[in-house]
């Protein structure tokens, strides 16, 4: 029989930050997955750079049901504590750009430095291992594992949320809450490319690989980034971010034109170059390509001198403010959150402990917060897996 202090489920990102920060303090730690390699999600991360961290992490980057939850353990785990980890390691990062940090290398970086990280405080860590029962005890939990019955006084749930399932994810941590009495807000797929259909998918297959910077809005959210044309529907950092904010049948608007006041610069166009086609306007901001075809497919492209004020009025909107209805989202499959989870309302914002099943923990993305793109994900793993770490 296993008898360590703490078992943690989940060796991701918070579930092996916890595993360290409890293990230093001199707990005996037990960190079972059923994958074979620790921080899978990490690897895959940031294109393979794993952007880490966001230097100005703050409680406005993230939502939740109850917003206030994730305050306490951001205020008690900020960046700068991951970038020291980091540094002690010389991980070798930089700044991307909005203060999101990513490897100069690779994410093997990251998940090397945890590994080393939990080998050094003595945590005992089980890859290819499942859990399959859990019990509450007089003193703790029992559980009924591939390495045989474990009992443990605290138990962590750190199983993450379901985007990506060939990297290991499971509604696991959703059913434990369930048998522990927890209520589980409806998940959705989040920061997760766009799909369409019919003619507006046409047009993104053609201009598949094609990138433009806009301000996306859905919802009362608004984002500035890139968008990207797939041969889907569209991604890209901006089209990430307002999926969070998106359901199904919502109107998205993308201005095109986030710089300028659409219809001041196509009078400005008309009136200094009447005999210049549409497209060749347009190519002075988007690509050739990206001109040509908005050109074609939306304005019937032809010299600006025989556009009428009010067609030209219709081109600016257009681009300063597409209106699209997508027809879906790629789901789960691609999707680098999982919007929803365990309610935080029943969980202590201060330990991340049940308030229904004392000893019970949940940290990491298997709780109902959720980060903007840009590193906050990975800082709200750190964030709560080290406060629950603190009392385990
Ligand atoms: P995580 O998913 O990391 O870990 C959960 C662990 O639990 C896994 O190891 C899994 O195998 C294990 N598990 C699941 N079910 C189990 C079961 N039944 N039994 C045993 N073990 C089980 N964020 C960010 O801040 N910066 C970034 O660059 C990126 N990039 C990125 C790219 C891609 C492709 C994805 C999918 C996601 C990102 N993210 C990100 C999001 C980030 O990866 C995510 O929010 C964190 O990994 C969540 O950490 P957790 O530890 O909560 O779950």
């Amino acid at each position: 029989m296993f008898a360590p202090d703490v078992v943690i489920i989940g060796a991701g990102a918070a579930g092996m930050l916890c595993a360290v920060t409890a293990a230093e303090r001199g707990r005996r730690v037990l960190l079972v997955d059923h994958a074979n390699k620790a921080g899978k999600k990490i690897l895959m991360s940031g294109g393979g750079r794993c952007n880490f961290t966001n230097m100005y992490a703050e409680p406005a980057n993230f939502t939740s049901t109850n917003p206030h939850f994730c305050k306490s353990a951001l205020a008690r785990y900020t960046p700068w504590d991951f970038i020291a980890l980091v540094s002690k390691h010389e991980v070798p990062y930089h700044e991307k750009k909005l203060g999101q940090l990513f490897c100069d290398n690779k994410s093997k970086d990251i998940q090397r430095l945890l590994l080393a990280e939990c080998e050094q405080a003595g945590v005992e860590l089980h890859l290819d291992t499942s859990v399959h029962r859990i019990e509450k005890a007089a003193a703790g939990y029992e559980l009924a594992t591939d390495l045989g019955p474990v009992a443990a006084s605290s138990l962590v749930i750190a199983t993450g949320g379901l985007s990506i399932p060939t990297l290991g994810a499971t509604g696991f941590g959703y059913e434990v809450a369930r048998q522990f009495g927890h209520n589980v807000l409806p998940t959705r797929a989040g920061l997760v490319p766009f799909t369409l259909s019919g003619r507006l998918k046409e047009l993104c297959t053609e201009l598949s690989g094609t990138s433009a910077d806009c301000v996306a809005r859905c919802n009362g959210e608004s984002f500035r980034e890139n968008l990207l044309f797939t041969h889907r529907g569209l991604s890209g950092p901006a089209i990430l971010q307002i999926s969070s904010f998106w359901r199904p049948g919502d109107v998205v608007e993308i201005n095109l034109l986030p710089d300028r006041d659409a219809l001041e610069w196509l009078q400005a166009e008309q009136a200094a170059r009447p005999n210049s086609d549409l497209k060749t306007v347009l190519s002075e901001v988007f690509t050739k390509k990206l001109a040509a075809l908005l050109a074609e497919h939306w304005f019937a492209s032809k010299p600006m001198k025989q556009y009428t004020p009010a067609q030209l009025r219709e081109i600016a909107d257009r681009l300063g403010g597409w209106q699209l209805v997508p027809a879906g989202t790629e789901g789960y499959r691609t999707a680098e959150v999982t919007l929803g989870g365990v309610d935080t309302r029943e969980v202590s914002s201060k330990t991340m402990e049940s308030l229904k099943s004392p000893g019970l923990y949940f940290i990491g993305e298997v709780l109902d917060v959720q980060g903007h793109l840009g590193g906050f994900n990975f800082q709200w793993a750190w964030a709560s897996g080290h406060a629950a770490a603190q009392v385990v």
